[in-house]
């Protein structure tokens, strides 16, 4: 049987500090949010999904750790307003998390794209992670620190990985985040990704009608990706991207800024193709 969790063992390692997670109601985005609160942090969770946010919030016994804000994060307005709320809320902006994502339909033939569904993609993954980083900088500059994570993929450095508009997005936040790292450096704030491999959320199950993500389902998918993945024994869950996103943010990596940290147990560097040939 596979090992799907991840625990940290030592907490506190965000003792203090004030994190804007957006796409903060699932998947990633939540686990995050429980695993920054774990650590001591306090939390404002950005999503367009009222229900959930404001449930998880609850979860943790209302304002005190965790707020949530509606936020589509592909409008300037929202995002410039979820950060101002977490700032008069907790009274400063540590750590920004631009986790927030959709894959868009795969469409086998380029000619049968729908050019909107592309621009939308975009709008979510490229703008979004944008305006985040600008007015979490807006913030930060003046404070001289700050970290700023952004979800990427595997989809950033292979292609394949899912349709064109996902893959070119994900490129691009690593393309942000390599510019807006060359940029913020002088006023100590670090910049970078996390670039996982594939887990079954309601992104990477959205080809399936909800009523068709059974249990089934997703050991269907935990099998296919398991097949082709390198590093066996584990299956990657939201708790090891969290892990990852935990580290970036935290003092621990206080020198590390520009990095696209895959969490892929090697799958986008070894062609498991060529295994059979290795020597
Ligand atoms: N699940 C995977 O296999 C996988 C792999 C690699 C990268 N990622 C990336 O991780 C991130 C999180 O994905 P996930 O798998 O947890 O997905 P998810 O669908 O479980 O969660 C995404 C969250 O983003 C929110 N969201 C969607 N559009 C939004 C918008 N316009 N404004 C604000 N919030 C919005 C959703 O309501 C949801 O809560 C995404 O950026 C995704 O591309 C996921």
């Amino acid at each position: 049987m596979a090992d799907t969790t991840a625990t940290s063992s030592a907490t506190g390692r965000l003792e203090g500090k004030v994190a804007l997670i957006t796409g903060g109601a699932s998947g990633i985005g939540e686990a995050t949010v429980k695993l920054f609160i774990k650590h001591g942090a306090k939390v404002c969770i950005a999503d367009i999904h009222d229900d959930r946010g404001e449930q998880l919030c609850e979860s943790f016994g209302g304002g005190k750790h965790a707020i949530f804000f509606h936020c589509d994060v592909s409008k300037e307005d929202d995002v410039s307003k979820a950060v101002d709320f977490t700032v008069e809320t907790f009274g400063t902006l540590d750590i920004l998390v631009n986790n927030a994502g959709i894959t868009g339909h795969k469409v086998l033939d380029i000619r049968e794209v729908d050019f909107r569904e592309f621009k939308k993609v975009f709008e979510i993954n490229v703008d979004g992670v944008f305006l985040g980083m600008k007015h979490a900088a807006r913030v930060m500059i003046p404070r001289g620190k700050g970290s700023i994570i952004s979800l990427a993929s595997v989809a950033s450095v292979i292609g394949g990985m899912g349709p064109h508009g996902y893959t070119g997005s994900k490129h691009a936040v690593v393309g942000l985040t390599k510019s807006v790292a060359a940029e913020l450096g002088k006023h100590g704030i670090r910049v970078n990704c996390v670039s996982p491999y594939a887990i079954p959320t309601g992104l990477s199950m959205a080809h399936l009608p909800e009523s068709e993500r059974t249990e089934d389902a997703v050991k269907d998918f935990l099998a296919f990706v398991g097949s082709h993945a390198n590093l066996k024994g584990i299956n990657l869950g939201v708790g090891d991207v969290a892990e990852a996103v935990l580290f970036l943010a935290s003092d621990e990596a206080r020198y590390v800024s520009g990095l696209n940290l895959t969490v892929d147990g090697g799958f986008s560097v070894v062609n498991n193709e060529l295994k059979p040939f290795e020597v």
